[in-house]
Order: C-alpha cells, then structure tokens, then sequence
C-alpha cells in the first residue's frame, strides 16, 4: 500500500499535497484499487446544494475490493476471527476465501428472495460473522443495507424501516449479550405489526429461541442457504462510484433520526486509507475493534476499512465485562491482537474494576490502541496508556462521525505525535476550521471554536435518505460553504486540536449518540406528562448522563413508581440506551418570553452549579428556577 505515510514528515508531505491538489492526491489513492472503468473526474463538488461526487463515472464493486482481490495472494488468511459471548463455545475462524463464498452464497439467497440492486435491506443481528456476511451480500448485489443497533425498540426500528422504505429484514432469533439473551425476532415482529411492505424477512438461528415464523414472509438462513450450491459464484453488481452503499440512522439536534447515505467508492477509499494509516497497518495484524456493528465504527473499522486493506478483524460477540472484567484481555491474549480499538467509556468502565481482572493476561500482542466515540478525560488516557499498552503503544484518539464515514482527526500510531485527550492532528485531506457563531473564521492558535470542514472528503455525507433538504439544512446551512460537524473544538498553541464535545442538542452517552429532542418525545407520550426537557450532565462511566426536567398535569402520589414508568416508556419507544439517569419533577420550565426553553440555565442546574445561572431577568417566570434548584435531584 503506497499510500501508508511511515513518518511524520511524510505525514506532512501527503498534508500538503493533499490540499494543494486534492484530485491528484485521492486519485493516486484510488488507483490501488479494483475498478471495473476508472473515473473521468476525480471530484466535482459545491456546499450549497449541497453536491459532491467522487470518482465520477467509475464503476466498481465494494465486495470484489474487501474479498475477490485478496484471494489470490492471501485467500487463507483469516478475514474474521469471531469471539463468541460465551467462554464455553468455540472461536471461529474464517479465511478471505471462506467469506468470499459464504457471501457469493447469500448474496445468491438474497437474489432468490426478490432482492434488487438499489432495494434497501434491513439488518437486525447480534454481533455474529452473519452480520458481516449479510451487509457484504447486500453490497455484492448492489441493495443498500441499513444496520439497526440490537439495542433499538420495535418502535425504532419501525421508524427506521419506513423512513428507509425497506423491503427485506434479516434478523436473528436472537442474540447473546453478557448474561442476557435478546429476542431480536419478537422485537422485528413488534417492529413489522404496520409494516405491510415489508417482503420477506430472513432469520439466521442463534439463540434457538422460540420464535414465530410468519408463513409466505419469514424464512430460515439455514433453508434458504441449503438451497443454493455452494460453490456459487455470483457476480459483483456493477455498481457506479456514486451509488449508494448503505444507510445508517442517527441522532440529531431536531426529533426524527437522520438517514446517512454513504457512497460506494468514495466511502471505501476513505475507510481503507484511513484505518491503514491511522493503526498503520500491518500484513500479521490482529485488528479487534470493540465496537457494535450496528454503529458506523463497526461499519467502516470491524468490516469494509478492514476488509478492504485485506487485515484481519476480530469481532466479539458479547460485553467487556462478561463473563467478568478479564474479558477484553482474556480475547487480546487468546488471539494475540495486535490493534485494540475501544471507546473512553469501556475504558471507564474496566477503570472501575481496578488492575485485579488483568492479572495472568499476556497483552504483549498488543502493538496499538485506539480509542472513538467521546473526549477522553487524562486519567483514563493514562490507565490505559500504562496498563493495556504497557507504555509503550501509541494510542490514537480518532475523533470523526457517522457523518464523516471515516476519522477526519487523529494521531497516526507511531509516527504523528499524540497528546492526552487531543485529536491532534487532520488526516490528509481534512481542512478544519474553527468560526465562531457568526461564522467568521477564526485562526492562529490557542483559540476555541465551532468546528467545521471546508474541503470535502471521499466518504462525506451524500444525503440524509428521502430528505436532500434535511441534509442541507443539517450541516450545510449553518456556516455557508463549509461542512459544520455539530462539535467543539479547541486548537492548542501548537495547532493540535483537541474536541470539546457538541455544541448542539446532541448527547453522548457512553459514547452513543442521542438526540435530546427524541428523548423528549418518547417521555412526552407517557401519560399524565405535560412537557419535558432532557439535557446531558458529567457522568464519570458514561461521560454524559440524561438528566429530564418532566412537568406532570398532577404531582404522582407515589413519584417513584411514576418515573420507573416513565423509564419504561423510553425503552419502549427508542431502547434502553436513552432511559435518562435522573428525573426531576418540576412545576414548570424556564422559559423566555418567547417560549424558548433556557437549557444553558437547565444544564448548569443538572451539572450540579446552583449558583451563577446568568441573567434570568429575561424569563417569563423567574420563580421557577429557584423551585428547580431546590429540588434538584
Ligand atoms: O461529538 C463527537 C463524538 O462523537 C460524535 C459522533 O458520534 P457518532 O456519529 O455516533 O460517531 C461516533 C464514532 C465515530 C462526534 O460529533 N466523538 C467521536 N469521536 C470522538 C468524539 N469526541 C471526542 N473525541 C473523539 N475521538
């Protein structure tokens, strides 16, 4: 891979070039892959509309990229070293060649049940190769694949399904996570009750759950699979580098989850440029990323960045603290990982269980550590730099979005400097900018700013599915002409950057992001609730918790029971990951004249500070912030 930078003045070389000319800099990147015709243009772009295309009139397919073109120099490596949840049952290892024919083989299954290029395929799996092998069928075919987290409602999912107008489901029975076992098929089926659309639904078996099977719309993996030859080879769609490869819903600052569409070749350069740099990759790499698929880190660093640069992915089915806190070690060691790729907040939460759970664990495979999802605080920073990584393995601080498809900000492992809790450094290609509210442009150093993007990149956002205005309005209209990232961001004396979190209302809890206004929504429908404000505060596991400032019709009599119930609601309409940490009943909100909710007053409240809350002269109310602090909880 001619495009691996080894030193930071080569780190600084490809910089440069990249910004003085971006299509030569990406073009050259893009000739190492497989195309079935090249591009005529590299880039043509504008932030207005906005427009941007890579590689245009290139046509390809992503899965000949991760599988096909490996097969001749290394079909027998291992492409996926799958770590079940359970210590009893056994690993399975499975080489580019296998995945390459259990993927044509599906893809096949895919076809025979009605699936078409440009369908859009839900998928709703546990942590299994399944799920790899289910998204790669879907991109061999040319249907864009939608991943929904495991930890989503019916109702989610069902918001999710329709907003994507998919067709098809593929589901498991149900999925092992720590000591729980997850009906993910009953919850798809909650999910479907209005979802007449929907064709066909595949259901792979791994719990041997009971489960319904719907006549003439569900059907076994296991059936379907056994009735496709095994040696079918199915061709690669061909697909144009603009057409999209799969879609995936997140929060925002407004109610309704965003559909992100990435790009076929855009999407796969960036993800393969990226993850070969940033771990500088190696050919005998163990690469174990932690993340669930069901986010964009598993996307893009547990399957195509991974595939594609032809390393091999560890993939672990259940939680770092099942069967005990040992866990993540016993894997690292068991398979001799050589890249761990984590989040602050599982660092966080082994943090807690002190050094005990990492004793008898050789972790000497270990070469780099990563770490995603949220600012990192110092003291996890360190405990993992002396504890996992022995001091003496970089750790990359990889800051991007599933906007962004792949990281724009990190250190690159060994060769760009790092600092504790800074992103450091752009990745080539990546021209930040930091403006202040009114969107001018802030330079020099030592200053903090909005942060945005003025340069596109090949894995931006494309769309937010069914909605190009929403995407514009998003990210595109805020500061004209630049792409804003929703973040915070601070650039240190030396130009190190360093993100401060979001400057919308966006929440990041333990490292999952979640839109204040949709937890707001999913309380509003509880009964007896009037209205309701959700705002984050520090959470020392979670890095944010949810704390919700709810106004009842009437004061509950047993106010305890009342706000469990409330929690249930939450769960009920988006998932367990959004049931706020605190609940508060107040009698009113601080609200300015105008009727504006003053969150910057409800925020200081949940962080704790009673004191300095601003001027609230110009509240319709001011008595009412006084109640609220009193009773805080
Ligand atoms: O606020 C930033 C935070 O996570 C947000 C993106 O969330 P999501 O789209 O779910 O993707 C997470 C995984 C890429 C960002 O806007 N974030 C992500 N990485 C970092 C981070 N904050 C600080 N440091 C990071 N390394």
């Amino acid at each position: 891979m001619n495009y691996q930078v080894k030193s930071y003045e080569e780190y600084k070389e490809a910089y440069a070039i990249s910004v003085a000319d971006p299509e030569q800099f990406w073009g050259k990147v893009a000739d190492e892959f497989s195309w079935h015709r090249k591009w005529d243009k590299v880039l043509e772009w504008n932030f207005t509309t906005p427009d941007v295309k890579w590689f245009v009139n290139g046509k390809l397919n992503i899965t000949e990229n991760c599988l096909d073109r490996h097969l001749q120099a290394q079909g027998n490596k291992p492409a996926i070293i799958w770590e079940p949840n359970g210590t009893e049952e056994a690993h399975r290892v499975i080489t580019y060649a296998e995945l390459h024919k259990y993927v044509c083989r599906f893809a096949a299954v895919l076809r025979k049940n009605g699936v078409q290029k440009g369908d859009r395929v839900c998928i709703y799996m546990g942590m299994i190769p399944e799920l790899a092998v289910a998204m790669l069928a879907c991109a061999r075919i040319g249907a864009i694949h939608s991943v929904i987290f495991g930890g989503f409602s019916a109702q989610s999912i069902s918001d999710r399904l329709h907003d994507a107008g998919a067709e098809f489901v593929i589901t498991c029975d149900g999925a092992f996570r720590g000591g729980k076992d997850i009906p993910l098929k009953n919850t798809i089926d909650d999910a479907l009750i209005n979802s007449p659309a929907v064709k066909k639904v595949i259901v792979f078996l791994r719990t041997h759950t009971a489960v319904s099977v719907i006549k003439g719309r569900d059907v076994w993996w296991h059936d379907e699979m056994a009735a496709v030859d095994e040696e079918t080879t199915m061709p690669a769609e061909e697909m144009d580098a603009e057409d999209p490869l799969f879609i995936l819903y997140t929060s925002g600052s407004t109610g309704k989850p965003k559909g992100v569409v990435h790009a076929t070749a855009g999407y796969m350069i960036y993800a393969t440029y990226t993850f070969v740099n940033v771990f500088q990759l190696q050919a005998s790499d163990v690469h174990f990323c932690t993340a669930d698929i069901g986010w964009i880190t598993g996307h893009t660093y547990i399957v195509y960045g991974v595939l594609c640069a032809g390393g091999t992915s560890l993939m672990y089915e259940g939680i770092p603290t099942f069967p005990d806190a040992g866990r993540l070690w016993d894997i690292v060691d068991k398979h001799k990982a050589t890249i761990l790729y984590t989040a602050p907040t599982a660092i966080r939460s082994l943090m807690a269980h002190g050094l005990a759970p990492l004793s008898g664990k050789d972790l000497s495979s270990l070469r780099v550590l990563g770490t995603v999802g949220e600012p990192i605080n110092e003291e996890a920073w360190h405990w993992y730099d002396v504890h996992i990584g022995k001091s003496r393995c970089p750790i990359v601080d990889t800051w991007w979005q599933t906007e962004t498809g792949g990281v724009l900000m990190s250190n690159i492992a060994g060769v760009t400097p790092s600092k504790p809790g800074y992103a450091t450094l752009p990745m080539p290609g990546i021209q930040p900018v930091l403006v202040d509210d009114q969107g001018n442009t802030i330079n020099g150093n030592d200053v903090s700013g909005n942060l945005c993007i003025s340069f596109p990149w090949p894995s931006i956002i494309r769309t937010t599915f069914g909605d190009h205005e929403r995407c514009r309005v998003n990210y595109f209209a805020t500061y004209p002409g630049m792409y804003f990232t929703g973040d915070g961001c601070y650039r240190d004396v030396d130009g190190m950057y360093r993100i401060t979190g979001r400057v919308d209302d966006v929440l990041n809890v333990s490292g999952h992001r979640i839109g204040t206004a949709e937890v707001e929504n999913a309380i509003n429908m509880h009964t007896g609730v009037l209205e309701s404000a959700v705002v984050g505060y520090p959470h020392d596991l979670k890095g944010q918790g949810i704390y919700a400032y709810v106004i009842m019709e009437s004061m509950p009599d047993d106010a305890t029971h009342t706000k469990a119930d409330i929690l249930q609601t939450v769960t009920r309409v988006i998932g367990a990951i959004a049931r706020p940490d605190k609940i508060q009943f107040v009698p009113g909100l601080p609200k300015t004249r105008s009727g504006k909710i003053m969150r910057r007053i409800l925020r200081k409240i949940a962080e704790g500070e009673t004191e300095n809350l601003g001027d609230t002269s110009t509240l319709l109310d001011p008595g009412v912030v006084d109640v609220i602090k009193n009773e805080r909880v």
